[in-house]
């Protein structure tokens, strides 16, 4: 058995494309079907209830187009509303919190992880519980980062300004140097982290900054790769998979600005997916 229906993919904004990124690496028969809601991001920093209903909205619109199975690549919507999203769709949903909690608590060696992610994310602590119950003797410090996702929206990924955003962003996750020359650790002295997981699908296009920051000591990790291996499994356990000569399509959705969405994919994707028009929805709302 195949299905040749496309994949339905969805974020607040483009984060997600780093998602869908590796979906087209590991899956390259498949065809997809990405939807961001650029008019409405930031989700992070809005209450639960209004990241449920815009969540609801957008994946309406991808069920509409008849999607097998759907990645919310958006760590905000899977921490406030998966369960709601499952309850409502007849399709597989999966979510990016749990493959990048179980790579984080692989990865850890000295069993102490940091998170960085959105308010949002951070006050659900979805992270925290998803390490804990891969293995309950990781020790899990989560932080809030509010300013990243606006520069990554922006287009903004490189350069001194952002540089200096991030250090600040991940600095209460490690330690500094005082006067002294002393460590000063914001956590715990015995608390240093050896594994800092991106909880946002944003953060991976800053991923140069962020590593310069944290230092080689430091393995950074995200939930692209490890998400796009559970959708592998998903389809091949249901059968879901491509026909063996499939013809990819890739079809992008905005509800916000067209030419920024169509750089950033063109940034991400390269010269290979050029033929990628990005379509403008109306407003959800
Ligand atoms: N990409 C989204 C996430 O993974 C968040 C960005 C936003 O705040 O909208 O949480």
């Amino acid at each position: 058995m195949a299905d040749a229906r496309p994949i339905g993919l969805f974020d607040s904004g483009v984060g997600g494309l780093t998602v869908l990124r590796e979906v087209v690496r590991r899956l390259p028969r498949e065809s997809t079907i990405y939807l961001g809601d650029n008019g409405r991001a930031p989700y992070g920093t809005r209450p639960d209830d209004e990241v449920r209903r815009f969540s609801v909205e957008c994946l309406d619109e991808l069920s509409r187009r008849d999607v097998k199975a759907i990645v919310v690549a958006c760590n905000t919507t899977t921490s406030v509303a998966l369960p709601d999203l499952r309850r409502r769709y007849d399709v597989p949903i999966i979510g990016v919190v749990r493959p990048g909690a179980t790579a984080a608590a692989l990865a850890t060696r000295t069993r102490s992880v940091g998170v960085i992610a959105t308010p949002a994310t951070i006050r659900s602590h979805a992270y925290f519980q998803a390490i804990k119950d891969e293995n309950p003797f990781v020790e899990v410090y989560e932080h809030a980062t509010p300013e990243l996702v606006p520069l990554v929206e922006a287009g903004l990924l490189h350069g001194a300004d952002v540089d200096e955003a991030v250090r600040r962003a991940v600095a209460p996750l490690l330690g500094s140097r005082a006067a002294d020359g002393e460590w000063v650790f914001p956590l715990p002295s015995d608390a240093r982290i050896d594994t800092l997981l991106l909880g946002c699908t944003h953060y991976p296009l800053l991923v140069d900054p962020i590593r310069a920051a944290v230092g080689e000591g430091v393995a950074v990790i995200d939930s692209a790769s490890a998400t796009a291996s559970v959708l592998a499994e998903l389809l091949a356990v249901n059968e879901l998979g491509a026909p063996a000569d499939a013809q990819p399509v890739h079809l992008q959705y905005t509800t916000g600005d067209v030419a920024r969405f169509r750089a950033t994919a063109a940034a991400l994707f390269g010269a290979e997916f050029a033929t990628v028009e990005p379509v403008v929805v109306p407003e959800a709302a």
